[in-house]
């Protein structure tokens, strides 16, 4: 099939190039890399060719779908889990196939989400920057024993397990909040409770539930003051679990004791771009840049050797399933 990957960065063509030629000779697919987001003024690149390959920031919203559709577009291969940002409803009426990765590896993220808790923790980020200057003065990286912690994990999914049983090792004392936590749970030395429960009792918060309307700033004023005082919040999930606002908020009245971020509500158009030559326009985002106790990292979580082989395999395999049977097993629904 004739595919144009949009978002590409060196290491998608490097990982999709590879992938695409240990295919079967008859199933290559030609692979067209356009490095600009899928938007409303982009989208018109994609004429003529049967499939799109996007990844998170790309919109797929009704316009930008008709365009593909106007330009003989039949499928839409995802690069990552989360669909947030395609309208289904307009695909399946225009007849477009979209299909995911649903899990790469979930163990890049749920380590990520470890580190940004021993960073903040251990505060590597400033004895990092301190001890270049010569400055071996221990005064500031004061941290905690993770052993014996309360940990909350919100989201018990692939990630979240996968966190779950990290923190274990820690010798953390673990609450999970899903309305339909994971059976593989049942074997896990961890409480099931609620949200409520979740909030009050950890030390430290740690988000792995999906972006849906119900879980829009699930992190609001509100549940951010049931938290426990000076508690640790992280969100490598989606940006807009957490109201931005309201977390700075939180960071200036000390509610919310440090915060690690991999995602922002706002991400798109500064995430996985060089802004250092420019000034960022983003309020919001510099003032969390500002807390000594906040780290942000870049939508970095899942970028690892082994999730960027998975990713870039299934998504040759869900276009190799699309062209032979008009159906994908990882479709989206
Ligand atoms: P998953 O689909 O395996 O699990 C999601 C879990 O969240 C399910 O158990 C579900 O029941 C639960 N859930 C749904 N609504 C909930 C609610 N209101 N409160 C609590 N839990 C709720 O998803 P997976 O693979 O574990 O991924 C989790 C999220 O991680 C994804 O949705 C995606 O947004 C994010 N992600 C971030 C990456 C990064 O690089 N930062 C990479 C990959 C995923």
């Amino acid at each position: 099939m004739k595919v144009s990957i949009f978002s590409s960065k060196p290491y998608d063509r490097q990982f999709l190039n590879a992938a695409n030629d240990d295919a079967r000779n008859d199933m290559r697919h030609e692979l067209t890399f356009f490095e600009p987001r899928l938007t409303t003024e982009t989208a018109s690149l994609a004429e003529g060719f049967e499939a799109v390959c996007v990844f998170v920031h790309d919109k797929l919203d009704r316009d930008v779908l008709q365009t593909l559709h106007n330009g003989g577009c039949k499928f839409v291969a995802l690069r990552c889990a989360g669909f947030n940002n395609v309208d289904l409803d307009a695909a399946r009426e225009l007849g477009i196939g979209v299909a995911r990765v649903p899990a790469y590896s979930p163990y890049a993220v749920a380590e990520h989400a470890a580190g940004l808790i021993l960073t903040l923790n251990r505060k590597f980020h400033r004895a990092f920057n301190r001890v270049r200057e010569g400055n071996f003065a221990l005064e500031g990286l004061l941290g905690f024993d993770l052993h014996g912690k309360t940990v909350g994990v919100i989201g018990s999914g692939k990630i979240g397990v996968c966190f779950v049983r990290i923190m274990l090792g820690f010798g953390c004392r673990v609450l999970v909040y899903d309305p339909q936590p994971s059976d593989e749970l049942k074997s896990l030395d961890i409480e099931i409770t609620s949200l409520e429960a979740v909030l009050s009792q950890s030390d430290i918060v740690s988000l792995h539930c999906p972006l849906m309307p119900q879980t829009h700033h699930l992190m609001n004023a509100q549940t951010l003051s049931q938290m426990k005082r000076g508690a640790m919040l992280i969100n490598t999930s989606r940006g807009a679990l957490v109201d931005a606002n309201a977390v700075v908020e939180a960071l200036k009245t000390r509610q919310i004791g440090a915060l690690g971020l991999d995602v922002y509500e706002e991400e798109e158009g500064v995430f996985y771009e060089d802004n250092s030559d420019r000034v960022l326009e983003d309020d919001t985002l510099s003032r969390l840049l500002s807390f000594p106790n906040v780290v942000v990292t870049g939508h970095q979580a899942f970028f690892t050797r082994e999730a960027l082989e998975n990713i870039a395999q299934t998504t040759i395999g869900n276009l190799d399933e699309w062209q032979q049977n008009g159906a994908c097993e990882n479709a989206v629904k």
